[in-house]
Order: structure tokens, then C-alpha cells, then sequence
């Protein structure tokens, strides 16, 4: 003991990787549990001219972390090219990657899977998800309708191509009568897969045992979300979501470690809100103040670089996080982004054609027509960059995390006030034994008008 989970509580993009980081030595094992280089995690080592910067993918943020061993669960859908593109890519750098485990039975992403993504997307036109085009989608639906490729098919050139011949039958068909592509050849994808067969075999192990077995030690296991809450395939904003389960229960599934052996859950949530790709966003802003959100916070995708939406801070989707995932301790990342402002709205409730919601509609119609009702906060102006404590924070930012953590019901144990690995500051110790008291949520403030109400993006 103990297991941690650590999600995302919004669309993604939340800081997962740094926190993460953040718990790195006091870590035994990280495990990536879902999603696959859809995922982008953004690790800043080091300050100035010194600091280096690590884009994550595939690999858990863990891998940064000397006495740390990474593992890929079987909940997690691989690229071989990819994974030994970035452990090359590491090694390069001077990161040692050979602890790195991956889970006999984790999925593999063909080159027809690929291929299909980018297809499906073209296909749909203005209905688009918006998807990374990494193949991600058309591998979790192989997976689920049983045609899938996993590790262990690697090892086994005979049941290999009897699945891919099966899998192409199929998706050739597809591919040239509905898409107009060409067709793919068996032996082109098993000679890609087999490609990467020796070098894969060594790291290749039973995960669930192995994690079984190091909990039963003692040792610290960190069960780390690509993705996020509302990029959940069950609880998020359906269908604009990742094909895996990105919350807490999804953990369990994707490391086989049953839900008693978990005792903490923290959600990363960012002090304000972004999103990439398509799908409904109550708090996004078109006006100069998500320029000036995506302008400072640098909100640009980390693995298409596509500009991210931006938005106010939505604590009805900080209250649905806390409940979907069962969290005892939140981090709020990017509270440096929010300096500088007169007052910081923050959504605690939504106006749905006259009816307000204090809970997430679970309806996909009311969601789409939410308007954000707001609370103001007042501002704060001085450079928070530099504080390590909660009392070095300016009156404001305080009362800012206060009311947070008031709103979304549970405790703020971490606060980030900068990209680099130093800047956090930590409230609370997140490795505690159980029990923790929830905070209970207050009620919402009465109705106020929504402040410049944003029209809700429509449905694509
Ligand atoms: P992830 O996918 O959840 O790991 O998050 P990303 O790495 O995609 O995006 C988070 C971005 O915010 C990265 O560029 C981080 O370096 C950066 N970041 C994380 N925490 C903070 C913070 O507290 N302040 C600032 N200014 N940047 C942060
Ligand atoms: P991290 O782990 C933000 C979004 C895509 C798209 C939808 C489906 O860095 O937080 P997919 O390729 O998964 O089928 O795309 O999900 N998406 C993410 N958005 N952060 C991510 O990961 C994401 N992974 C997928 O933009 O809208
Ligand atoms: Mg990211």
C-alpha cells in the first residue's frame, strides 16, 4: 500500500504530467492505465536557461523519475513506433528508460486503425470529434468488439496474422468501398508489427500481477489518467469524448488493481478551463479574455499543437470530477495564469432555457444549450510565480482557492504557480492514509445574470 489514482478533472490538459512529477520520489511504480499518444504531457525540469522541457505521449510521466519504474497497463492502447520513438528519444536525452514495463495484454494501434481515424474524421465533415488522428477510436472499438491485436499476439507470428488477416477482411472493405482507399496488405502490417517484436519482448511482463505483488511489499503504485473527467467514453461530454475510461474507476480496469487496494484520488483541475477539439464548453470565451487565457497560460495542444479553447473556471465540472471520481485531494494548476485581472469569474451553476442546473446535465440537449451563471472574485495583480506557501499568496488568491475548494467539495492540497517542477505549493500532504474528511459542498450561491453570456458552441 498505498495505491493513488491521478486524473484529469476537465478536458484534458489539466497539468496531469507535472503533478505527477510532483509525487515522482516518493513513487515506486507509475502506471498509465488508458488512452494512448493521444495524451500530451508537458514536464519542465530545471528553471532558465537551465530548464528542460519533456513532451510525453505514450510513456508515464514517471519515466522522469530515476527510482521510479514506468509502466504501460493494459488499459492503454500502444503505438510501437511511437513508444520507441519517445524511449529513443529519452535515451537521447540522457533518461534512462530501462525500467519501462508493458502490460501483456495492452492493445496495440495498427496501421489500419490509423489509417481509419483520419478517415472516419474526413467522412464526418462539420460532425467531426476532432479526434488526434492517432488511431485511438478504432482501436478501442476493435478491442471492444473482440477483433483486436494485443502485445502477446506479437510473439505468436502464426496467431498474429490470423488476426490481422480477419481484422483486414473486414477493413479493407471499408476502407475501399466506403473511404476510396486503398486497400492494406496482411503481410504490410504483421512485417510492421513484427518489426518491433525483439526489441518489445524484454519489457513485456504480466503488469497486474506485478503491481499485485509490489502493493502486498508496500511499495507506492500511481495509477496516472491520459486524458480526463469529461473526455470519459461513460461521463464525459458523449460523443465528444476519448474512446477509454479516463476517471477514476477506469484505473482499476486498465492496471488490474481492484478498487479496494485504492486510498487516495486526486484531480488535477486547471484554474481556469480549456478544451481541444470539438464538443459542448459552457464557460469558453471568444473575446479577448480567452485570448489573454490562451495567450499567457500558452494553450496550445502538446501533441497537434492545435490552439486550445479557453474558458472561465466551471466548478459545476470541478463537483462533477469530485463525485465521478470519488477525489480526496485536488491539485489547481495555473493559478500564475490568472494574475492580472480585475475580477476572475468562476461558474458555479448553469442556465439551461430558464432552469437552472447546480449538477451536470446528464441530458447531451441541455448540456449543449448550458450558459454559465458567475460568481466574481476579486483579482489579484502582484507575481505569484515566486510563492511556496499558501500564506505567501496575495489575500485574493487565497480567497480564490477558497472558494473553490468550497465549490467543487473537496480539498486543495497543491496549488501550481508556474510550469517548472519547483513551482508548487503544497498545502497538504497527498500521500495520507484514509480516512480524509470530505469538505462538504456548499450550496450555490442564489442566480446572478450570467455575465457576457457566451453562446454555447454549437453542435457539430
Ligand atoms: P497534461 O496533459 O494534463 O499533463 O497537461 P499538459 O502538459 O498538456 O498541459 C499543461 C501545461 O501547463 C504544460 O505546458 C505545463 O508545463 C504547464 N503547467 C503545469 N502546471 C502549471 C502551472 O502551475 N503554471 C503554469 N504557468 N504552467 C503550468
Ligand atoms: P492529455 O492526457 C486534451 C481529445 C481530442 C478530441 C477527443 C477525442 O494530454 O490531457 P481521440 O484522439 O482521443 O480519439 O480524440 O479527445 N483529447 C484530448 N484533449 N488532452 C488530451 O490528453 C486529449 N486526448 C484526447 O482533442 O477532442
Ligand atoms: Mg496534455
Amino acid at each position: 500500500m498505498p495505491a493513488i489514482v491521478l486524473v484529469g478533472a476537465q478536458w484534458g490538459d489539466e497539468g496531469k504530467g507535472k503533478a505527477t512529477d510532483l509525487l515522482g520520489s516518493s513513487l515506486d511504480y507509475v502506471v498509465k492505465f488508458n488512452g494512448g499518444n493521444n495524451a500530451g504531457h508537458t514536464i519542465v525540469i530545471g528553471e532558465g536557461a537551465e530548464a528542460q522541457k519533456y513532451a510525453l505521449h505514450l510513456l508515464p510521466s514517471g519515466i522522469l523519475t530515476p527510482t521510479c519504474t514506468p509502466v504501460i497497463g493494459n488499459g492503454v492502447v500502444i503505438d510501437l513506433a511511437v513508444l520507441f520513438e519517445e524511449i529513443d528519444g529519452l535515451e537521447a536525452r540522457g533518461v534512462d528508460t530501462s525500467k519501462l514495463l508493458v502490460s501483456n495484454c495492452a492493445h496495440i494501434i495498427t496501421p489500419y486503425n490509423r489509417t481509419l481515424d483520419k478517415v472516419t474524421e474526413r467522412f464526418l465533415g462539420s460532425r467531426k470529434i476532432g479526434t488526434t488522428g492517432r488511431g485511438i477510436g478504432p482501436t478501442y472499438a476493435d478491442k471492444m468488439s473482440r477483433t483486436g491485436i494485443r502485445v502477446q499476439d506479437l510473439f505468436d507470428e502464426g496467431i498474429l496474422r490470423q488476426k490481422v488477416e480477419a481484422a483486414l477482411e473486414f477493413k479493407n472493405q471499408v476502407l475501399a468501398k466506403i473511404y476510396n482507399r486503398r486497400a492494406i496488405g496482411v503481410d504490410e502490417v504483421v512485417g510492421e508489427l513484427l518489426s518491433y517484436a525483439e526489441r518489445l519482448r524484454p519489457m513485456v511482463t504480466d503488469t497486474s500481477l506485478l503491481l499485485q505483488q509490489a502493493l502486498d511489499r508496500g511499495d507506492t503504485v500511481l495509477l496516472e489518467a491520459g486524458q480526463a473527467t469529461l473526455l470519459d467514453v461513460d461521463f464525459g461530454t458523449y460523443p465528444f469524448v476519448t474512446s477509454s475510461n479516463a476517471t477514476a474507476g477506469g484505473a482499476c480496469t486498465g492496471s488490474g488493481i481492484p478498487p479496494t487496494r485504492i486510498d487516495s484520488v486526486i484531480a488535477i483541475l486547471k484554474a481556469y478551463s480549456t478544451r481541444v477539439g470539438e464538443g459542448p464548453f459552457p464557460t469558453e470565451l471568444h473575446d479577448a479574455n480567452g485570448e489573454f487565457l490562451r495567450k499567457t497560460g500558452a494553450e496550445f495542444g502538446t501533441t497537434t499543437g492545435r490552439p486550445r479553447r479557453c474558458g472561465w473556471l466551471d466548478t459545476v465540472v470541478g463537483r462533477y470530477a469530485t463525485r465521478i471520481n470519488g477525489v480526496t485531494d485536488f491539485v489547481v494548476t495555473k493559478l500564475d495564469i490568472l494574475t492580472g485581472l480585475d475580477t476572475v469569474p468562476v461558474c458555479v451553476a448553469y442556465d439551461v432555457e430558464g432552469t437552472r442546473f447546480d449538477e451536470m446535465p446528464v441530458n447531451q440537449s441541455d448540456y449543449h444549450h448550458a450558459r454559465p451563471i458567475y460568481e466574481e472574485l476579486p483579482g489579484w495583480w502582484e507575481d505569484i510565480s515566486g510563492c511556496r506557501s499558501f500564506e505567501e499568496l496575495p489575500t485574493n488568491a487565497r480567497a480564490y482557492v477558497v472558494r473553490v475548494e468550497e465549490l467543487i467539495g473537496a480539498r486543495v492540497s497543491a496549488i501550481g504557480v508556474g510550469p517548472g517542477r519547483d513551482a508548487i505549493i503544497e498545502r497538504h500532504d497527498m500521500r495520507p492514509a484514509r480516512p480524509i474528511e470530505p469538505i462538504s459542498p456548499t450550496p450555490p450561491t442564489p442566480p446572478t445574470p450570467p455575465i457576457s453570456p457566451t453562446p454555447p458552441t454549437p453542435q457539430a
